[in-house]
């Protein structure tokens, strides 16, 4: 079990707060003039990935207090209780083992009195020998015809991980073997997919953990209908239909057959699964040697989390600048910014992997905070937000710390493109730190020829204001085992805030309300009574839908 605090009474913080008063008003460019080495000094490494948090708002008395506030949480410890198996995800009574899923080392997990490994290892080696056997042709579908589509049908965690690797790791992929993804209710959704198959050719994987996901039944029982109805047979489905899950006997009732079924176990959280069985898509798209390497990338950063000082810890520190502009400086958002295209999903990851594990409002005794805890993540790839919602990080009104993530080549390199890009990439970081004084502004304006009334009148218009903060996260190529150490790396960044705030990061009770209220809705739907037993809000809004679903 995690020892419990309170944040606020940590002796780091209220230093923190006193530190925070002195340098609030102290500008970027200063701190970068006063101290040569900052670069060095505010830099990490690890294997190809450097992390320069160098033009984040500190000193190295920052940095200090904020090492000191992790220790005072009790981060060393925590680390260690997650390593080994304890029960840290106490409101669900489970252990948190993701790193178990990519433990390369094979070293001994115990939970419970037994080793997971063995488990783990041999639904490893299922996975392996099934996608080689679809990937290689010998699988056939129910006419013989090899296998040309893979429909994931999921949602949350089991949709979001699996999307963002195989769009991350598209150099990868098979040729001919197209990956699709089915995750919204929305009947649009399976629609627009099986319009672009063919069922002799499709193989489903109904990737749910719980296998009672609302969104996810009804579309694997779409798909399953509609495969019946192009011509597959009741006995064909063994070979269309895959399962990855935790609940055999709904799998079963379901009707897929147990050796298609692919299992993992109750402490793998829904968004940290893409390691488990639901990282099938993955394998199949880009074969199990890379699905290997993605899981040995996500290990060497577990390694390093585990084992590193955390003055040295490259999670620790995306997870203090994090502490850092979150409850001193009030920032109420972080983004995600790669400039990496194949990496466009990978805020959108994040936004379920940081929002559903630290969106919590009570500490780890049930007490409600009276401090702020996980932040609200938003991104897109530059260079496309630059055209987009940047006008706002330079220039508005709220400060957003950003996260500038880039590869040093290209995975398609093409002409001057990468480094046109990079130029983008280096070129705001360093903007967003020194911005534009008022003088600065006003001298361009006098060279461009403009008369000293129109410079005095576009001056304040044309100035940044700079002191907004970023980390850049450069590394050398896109690879599966890159890609895993930069997932595991967030991963450990949102268990590290998790274990300084004092909550619980590996539950998710906040999803549960609407589920409810919406099973309790659906049936007041299927007629065209009118509704009374909710506020007038919802009532009037019901009672609109079945009347205009009627004109
Ligand atoms: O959104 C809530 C949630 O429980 C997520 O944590 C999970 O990833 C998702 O639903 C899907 O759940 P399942 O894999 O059980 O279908």
């Amino acid at each position: 079990m995690l020892a419990n605090h309170r944040f606020t009474d940590l002796p780091a913080y209220a230093q923190l707060q006193a530190h925070y008063d002195v340098l609030k008003d102290r500008h970027l460019r200063d701190l970068f003039a006063e101290d040569a080495q900052r670069f060095d000094k505010f830099t990490r490494r690890f294997e190809d990935i450097l992390l320069d948090f160098s033009k984040n708002r500190i000193t190295d008395e920052t940095l200090t207090l904020l090492l000191q506030l992790a220790e005072q949480a009790g981060l060393t410890d925590a680390i260690g209780k997650m390593f080994s198996g304890d029960k840290i995800n106490r409101t669900e009574d489970r252990a948190v083992l993701h790193v178990a899923l990519r433990n390369r080392s094979n070293t001994p997990i115990i939970v419970e009195g037994q080793d997971v490994m063995p488990e783990v290892n041999q639904v490893l080696d299922r996975m392996k020998s099934f996608s080689e056997r679809v990937r290689s042709g010998e699988w056939k579908g129910y006419t013989g015809e090899t296998i040309t589509d893979i429909v994931n049908i999921g949602i949350g965690g089991s949709d979001l991980g699996p999307v963002m690797v195989t769009e991350a790791l598209k150099p990868y992929a098979k040729e001919g073997l197209r990956v699709h993804f089915v995750s919204n209710v929305d009947g649009v959704h399976i629609y627009e997919t099986l319009q672009t198959v063919r069922p002799e050719s499709t193989l489903f994987l109904i990737a749910s953990k719980t296998f009672t996901t609302q969104e996810t039944m009804t579309n694997a029982q779409t798909a399953r209908q509609w495969f019946l109805e192009q011509g597959g047979s009741e006995g064909d489905i063994a070979r269309h239909f895959a399962a990855l899950s935790t609940n055999r006997s709904a799998v079963e009732k379901f009707g897929i057959d147990p050796d298609n079924m692919f299992g993992f176990w109750d402490w793998v959280g829904g968004r940290y699964s893409l390691w488990s069985a639901i990282g099938l898509s993955i394998a199949l798209y880009i074969g199990f040697d890379n699905f290997e390497e993605l899981l040995a990338g996500g290990h060497a950063m577990d390694l390093h989390f585990r084992d590193t000082p955390i003055d040295q810890n490259l999670p620790v520190m995306l997870a203090l600048m994090g502490i850092w502009y979150n409850n001193f400086f009030g920032a109420q958002t972080q983004a995600i910014l790669p400039y990496d295209q194949y990496m466009h999903r990978f805020a959108a990851y994040f936004q379920q992997g940081d929002m559903e594990s630290n969106g919590k409002s009570v500490d780890r005794d049930g007490r409600p905070v009276d401090y702020q805890t996980g932040p609200i993540i938003w991104g897109e790839p530059g260079t496309n937000g630059q055209h987009a919602f940047y006008q706002l990080i330079h220039q508005g009104t709220k400060l957003i710390p950003c996260d500038f993530l880039a590869p040093v080549l290209s995975q398609r390199p093409i002409g001057e493109h990468h480094t046109i890009l990079m130029a983008n990439f280096f070129a705001q970081t360093e903007a967003l730190m020194n911005g534009k004084t008022e003088e600065e502004a006003a001298e361009e304006l006098r060279k461009s020829g403009k008369s000293e009334e129109d410079v005095q009148a576009l001056a304040p218009f044309k100035m940044f204001s700079g002191n907004r903060p970023t980390n850049s996260i450069l590394f050398k190529q896109l690879t599966p085992r890159t890609l895993g150490s930069l997932i595991a790396l967030y991963e450990h960044k949102i268990f590290t805030q998790g274990v300084i705030w004092d909550i619980f990061s590996f539950d998710q009770w906040g999803v549960e309300l609407g589920k409810q209220l919406a099973s309790r809705i659906l049936p007041e739907l299927q007629d065209d009574t009118p509704v009374s037993s909710h506020d007038s809000s919802t009532n009037g809004l019901m009672n609109a839908f079945k009347s205009m679903r009627n004109t």
